[in-house]
C-alpha cells in the first residue's frame, strides 16, 4: 500500500515539475569592449594610460558595465542550467553607458551580444529587442532608422519574414507560439529621455506601434476559441522598458506622461487578453501592478534583472550582481514561479569557474500557493506595506544581494509606490504621503534634470 501511495504521489508531482513551459529571460548585457582590467572604475572601467597598483577583476567591476567574458559566462551559464529552454527572450540594452560612441560602436556591441546568444542556442526560439542604449547617440529612437535594418540581416533567421514589414517600420513585431501570441514592442520610442521625440512625425502614435498592439489585443479578444489557426486569445507583451516609474529613486518615471496613459489604458481595456507582461531596463528586480480607475488589479508587469551590474549614481539607486531568470509557465498564460539565477561578482573574479547559483523561487519567498497571478502579487504587496522582513525579503532581491538596505521615507515610496501604481497620477499621490529625506531635498530635483540631459546616467 505504502508502494502504491508513492507511486501516486510520485504521479501527482511529475506533470508540473516536467511540463512547465520555460521562458528564458536575459536582460540589459551593456557590453563594453573596451573595459580594461587596468581600468579607472570611477571612469567606466577604461585605460587611460595611467599606472595603477592594483588591477580590476577580469569579469567586471560593480561600478561599470560588463566585459565580453562576464558576458559569455552569463550565456553559458543559462544554457548549462537550462539547455532546452521553449523560449528566450532578450530584451536589449547591449552597448555600454557610454557617450560619444558612433553607429560602429552600436552595431558591433549587437553583433557580438547575437553572436554569443544565438551560438549557445542555435535551435531555440530567440525574440529579442532593443533597449534605449542600442542607439547612437542612446536615446534617439526613430521609425526607419538604419538600425532597424541592419539588425533585421542579424535577427531575420529568427524573427520570420512576415515581420519585416513591422521590424523595418519601428523595431517592433510579433511572434506566434503555441498558445498564444508575443508582441515585442520597440517602448523605447516612448521614454521620456529619448531624443527623437521633436522629429516624430506621428506624435500621438509612433512608428503607429500603438495601432499595431490594439490590433493585436483586439484581435485576441475576438479569437473564437483560445488557439486557432489564425489567432490567439491570449498577447504576451515584451519590452525593454516598462510603463511606470523607477523603484529605486523618487519620482523618476520612464515614459512620456501621454504615451504612458495610452499604454495602460489600453493594458486596462484589454487586460483579459494580455498574458504575460515582461521587461528589463530596471537592471533591477521588481514589478509593477497595473490598476483600473476602481482599483481593481487588473494586471502585472515584471522586471527582470540585469546581467551588467553597472552603478547608476541616480540618488538610492547603485549596482547589483549579475542575473538572468526563467519564468515557468503552463504553455498557455499562467506564471507558475518564477526562478532567478545569480552570480557574486567578487567570487567570479576570484575564481573563473565560479557557477551562477539559483537565487530564489518567486513563489516561495512569498508565499504565493497558486500561480504568480496579478491578485496574488498584491496581496504580497499589501503584506510587504506592513510586514517589514518580507519587504527586506524583496530589498535583498531588488540586487541580487548587492548592499541591500532598507530604504526609509520617501524611498520606501518610491519602492512600494511604484510597485503599487503604474499610472503617474496615483503614484504620485502615494509617494506625495511618504516623508522626504532632508538632504535629497534640493539634490533631486536638479540631478534628475541632468541625468537626463546626460543620457549617460540614465538607466
Ligand atoms: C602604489 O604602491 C606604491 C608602493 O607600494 C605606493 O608608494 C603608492 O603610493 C601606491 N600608489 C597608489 C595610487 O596607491
Ligand atoms: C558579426 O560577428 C560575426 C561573428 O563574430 C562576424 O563574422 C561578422 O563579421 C560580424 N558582422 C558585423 C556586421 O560586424
Ligand atoms: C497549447 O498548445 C499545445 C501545442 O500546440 C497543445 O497541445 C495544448 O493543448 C495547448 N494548451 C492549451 C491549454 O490550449
Ligand atoms: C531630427 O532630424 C534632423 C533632420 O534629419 C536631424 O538633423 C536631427 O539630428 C534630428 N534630431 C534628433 C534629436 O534626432
Ligand atoms: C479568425 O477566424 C475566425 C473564424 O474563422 C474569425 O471569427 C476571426 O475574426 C479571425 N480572426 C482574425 C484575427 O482574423
Ligand atoms: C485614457 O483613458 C481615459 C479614460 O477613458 C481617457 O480620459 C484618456 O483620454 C485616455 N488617455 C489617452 C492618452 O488615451
Ligand atoms: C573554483 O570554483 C569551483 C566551482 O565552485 C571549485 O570547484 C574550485 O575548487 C574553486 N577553486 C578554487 C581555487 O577555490
Ligand atoms: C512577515 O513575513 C515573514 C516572511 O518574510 C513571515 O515569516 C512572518 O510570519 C510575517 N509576519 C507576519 C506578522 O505576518
Ligand atoms: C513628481 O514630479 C512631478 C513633475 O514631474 C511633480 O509635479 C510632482 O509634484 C512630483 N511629486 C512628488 C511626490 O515629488
Amino acid at each position: 500500500m505504502w508502494a502504491n501511495l508513492r507511486i501516486y504521489l510520485l504521479l501527482l508531482a511529475l506533470p508540473s515539475a516536467n511540463f512547465a513551459y520555460q521562458v528564458l529571460h536575459l536582460a540589459d548585457f551593456h557590453l563594453d569592449i573596451e573595459y580594461s582590467i587596468n581600468g579607472d572604475n570611477t571612469k567606466m572601467c577604461h585605460d587611460d594610460g595611467t599606472k595603477r597598483n592594483q588591477t580590476l577583476g577580469p569579469f567586471g567591476d560593480y561600478m561599470c558595465d560588463a566585459p565580453k567574458p562576464l558576458i559569455q559566462h552569463a550565456i553559458d551559464e543559462s544554457a548549462r542550467l537550462f539547455p532546452n529552454p521553449d523560449l528566450i527572450i532578450w530584451t536589449g540594452d547591449n552597448v555600454a553607458h557610454i557617450e560619444g560612441y558612433g553607429w560602429e560602436v552600436v552595431l558591433d556591441a549587437v553583433n557580438q551580444t547575437t553572436s554569443l546568444l544565438f551560438s549557445r542556442f542555435p535551435n531555440q526560439i530567440i525574440l529579442p529587442t532593443f533597449g534605449n542604449h542600442d542607439y547612437c547617440p542612446s536615446n534617439g529612437f526613430e521609425s526607419e532608422s538604419s538600425l532597424y535594418t541592419k539588425t533585421w540581416e542579424l535577427w531575420k533567421g529568427k524573427l520570420g519574414d512576415e515581420n519585416k514589414a513591422t521590424f523595418l517600420k519601428g523595431g517592433y513585431y510579433k511572434y506566434r507560439l503555441p498558445n498564444a501570441t508575443a508582441v515585442v514592442l520597440n517602448t523605447n520610442l516612448y521614454y521620456s529621455a529619448n531624443k527623437a521625440y521633436v522629429n516624430f512625425t506621428n506624435k500621438i502614435d509612433p512608428a503607429d506601434q500603438f495601432a499595431f498592439l490594439e490590433t493585436e489585443l483586439a484581435n485576441a479578444e475576438k479569437c473564437p476559441n483560445r488557439v486557432s489557426e489564425n489567432c490567439t486569445s491570449l498577447v504576451h507583451i515584451i519590452a525593454h522598458i516598462a510603463p511606470g516609474a523607477f523603484e529605486k529613486t523618487p519620482n523618476i518615471t520612464w515614459f512620456r506622461d501621454e504615451y504612458n496613459e495610452k499604454f495602460l489604458n489600453l493594458t486596462v481595456r484589454y487586460a483579459n487578453s494580455i498574458g504575460w507582461m515582461i521587461f528589463g531596463h530596471h537592471h533591477t528586480d521588481t514589478f509593477h501592478l497595473i490598476k483600473d480607475e476602481k482599483e481593481n488589479v487588473v494586471q502585472l508587469a515584471l522586471m527582470s534583472p540585469a546581467v551588467t551590474p553597472w552603478f547608476s549614481t541616480l540618488p538610492g539607486a547603485g549596482a547589483n550582481n549579475p542575473t538572468f531568470r526563467v519564468y515557468e509557465t503552463d504553455l498557455y498564460s499562467k506564471i507558475e514561479d518564477i526562478k532567478t539565477y545569480y552570480i557574486n561578482l567578487d567570487e567570479l573574479n576570484k575564481n573563473a569557474s565560479t557557477p551562477f547559483v539559483f537565487e530564489y523561487s518567486f513563489k516561495d519567498a512569498y508565499g504565493i500557493t497558486g500561480d504568480i497571478t496579478p491578485n496574488a502579487v498584491s496581496d504580497v504587496l499589501e503584506k510587504m506595506k506592513t510586514n517589514d522582513s518580507l519587504f527586506m525579503t524583496y530589498i535583498n532581491y531588488n540586487t541580487a544581494f548587492w548592499n541591500p538596505v532598507m530604504p526609509v521615507d520617501e524611498y520606501k515610496g518610491a519602492q512600494l509606490c511604484s510597485m503599487e501604481y503604474a499610472d503617474y497620477p496615483r503614484y504620485q499621490t502615494c509617494l506625495s504621503k511618504y516623508e522626504k529625506s532632508a538632504h535629497n531635498d534640493l539634490k533631486l530635483p536638479i540631478f534628475s534634470l541632468l541625468a537626463i540631459f546626460y543620457s549617460e546616467f540614465l538607466l
